[in-house]
């Protein structure tokens, strides 16, 4: 290393572990259509509505995209009940995540952030120069709500809570949501990443979006498009809070942050009611058929609230040899051993047939080390 002016926390940061792209991966094994179910991504494509509209809307990209996202955010004001105002859209809810970072915290200023939980939150808090408290999940998964509350102090500006919570698929109840909610300080924001919501089955889930209309509370509750609606590729999310917040973000972000063709296409998957139904669907049959198969493996995961699970491996084999092993048989899933959890894998549902091949490759390696 020569260059010595790169900040100490920069120099820190573990990269967020990027996969290769499945064509290099089925060049290099020598192998061919493998099934990807890695990235909780949408096995069923895009949206149909949301690819005619790109379509038709080809012919305009020499302009420069609405940086308003005014019909986005009417669209979004009609089905949330909440004003355009107090929504903010963003490159991915990733996006978000690092302008909320960068609109709130100063050098020094303290995040709290559950583990296991998303790797990108305490990577973006240490880009920015802040610092991460970190507050185990309790032996079940779920969030330590009374943990979070006692690590507030005056250094604390954000509280990172991802309901479904990616990698471990719980949720926090209502119970403790509101708990939550209502004992946090002035002086703190919550940011609830909400990317799954709509996979959510339990009556019991809390939608971030009822805590903040109407009410003046120091609340952001994040969404996308990458997941239910099949946009990942695009990146485009959204951010619900009160206008006052949305307006100090909104003085931070770039003026084109977010594409035309993402803003199109979300607002055409927004109508998409036979894809968001195909999709739920294919995600609770996948999850019933994925349980059965591996209870009569005797294979023991977790369930989930999401379109994802983790699924344990040991004391079979490490994640990364199940990451490896698959991965030799055209199945790439996520091994997690960078969350920590390098007893398990994550998948997220695939297609029918790429349930089956998992369960079937999957079953072969259990085999071969029985
Ligand atoms: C918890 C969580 N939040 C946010 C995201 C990012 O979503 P987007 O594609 O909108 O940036 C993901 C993606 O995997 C996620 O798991």
């Amino acid at each position: 290393m020569t260059y010595k002016f790169v900040p100490e926390y920069v120099k820190e940061i573990v990269p967020y572990p990027p996969g290769k792209p499945i064509e290099e991966v089925e060049r290099e094994l020598g192998i061919k259509n493998s099934v990807k179910i890695a990235s909780n991504e949408n096995p069923l494509g895009t949206s149909p509505l949301a690819v005619q509209a790109i379509k038709m809307s080809l012919k305009n990209l020499n302009r420069y995209p609405d940086g308003s996202a005014f019909y986005l955010k009417n669209k979004l004001s009609d089905v949330h009940k909440i004003a355009p105002e107090s929504i903010i859209i963003g490159n991915g809810s990733n996006e978000l995540i690092e302008l909320i970072i960068r609109t709130f915290l100063k050098l020094g200023d303290e995040a709290i952030i559950s583990d296991p939980s998303f790797l990108i939150y305490s990577i973006t808090v240490k880009a920015a120069g802040g610092k991460s408290i970190i507050i185990k999940l309790k032996d079940d998964y779920t969030y330590d709500v009374k943990g979070i509350i006692k690590a507030i102090n005056k250094r604390t500006r954000l509280i990172f809570v991802s309901n479904p919570n990616n990698p471990t698929g719980t949720i926090i109840t209502k119970k403790d949501y509101e708990w939550l909610i209502e004992r946090v300080p002035k002086h703190v924001i919550i940011v609830d990443d909400a990317a799954y919501r709509e996979f959510v089955q339990s009556d019991d889930y809390p939608d971030g979006i009822d805590y903040v209309r109407g009410k003046n509370r120091n609340l952001i509750v994040l969404r996308t498009f990458s997941k239910l609606y099949g946009l990942a590729g695009l990146r485009i999310g959204y951010g619900v809070t009160t206008a006052e917040l949305a307006g100090y973000i909104e003085r931070v972000r770039q003026p084109f942050n977010v594409n035309s063709l993402a803003q199109i296409a979300a607002i055409a998957a927004l109508n998409d009611k036979a894809f968001v139904k195909k999709t739920l669907s294919n995600n609770i049959a996948g999850l019933n058929y994925l349980y059965k198969m591996l209870d009569t493996m005797n294979i023991s995961f977790m369930p989930t609230q999401a379109n994802f699970f983790l699924i344990r491996v040991s004391p079979f084999m490490s994640a990364k040899q199940a990451f490896e092993s698959l991965l030799r048989k055209g199945v790439i899933v996520r091994d997690m051993t960078s969350y920590g959890l390098g007893d398990y894998i994550r998948i997220n549902v695939g297609t029918p047939s790429e349930n089956r091949k998992f369960i079937k490759e999957f079953g072969e390696i259990l085999k071969e080390r029985l």
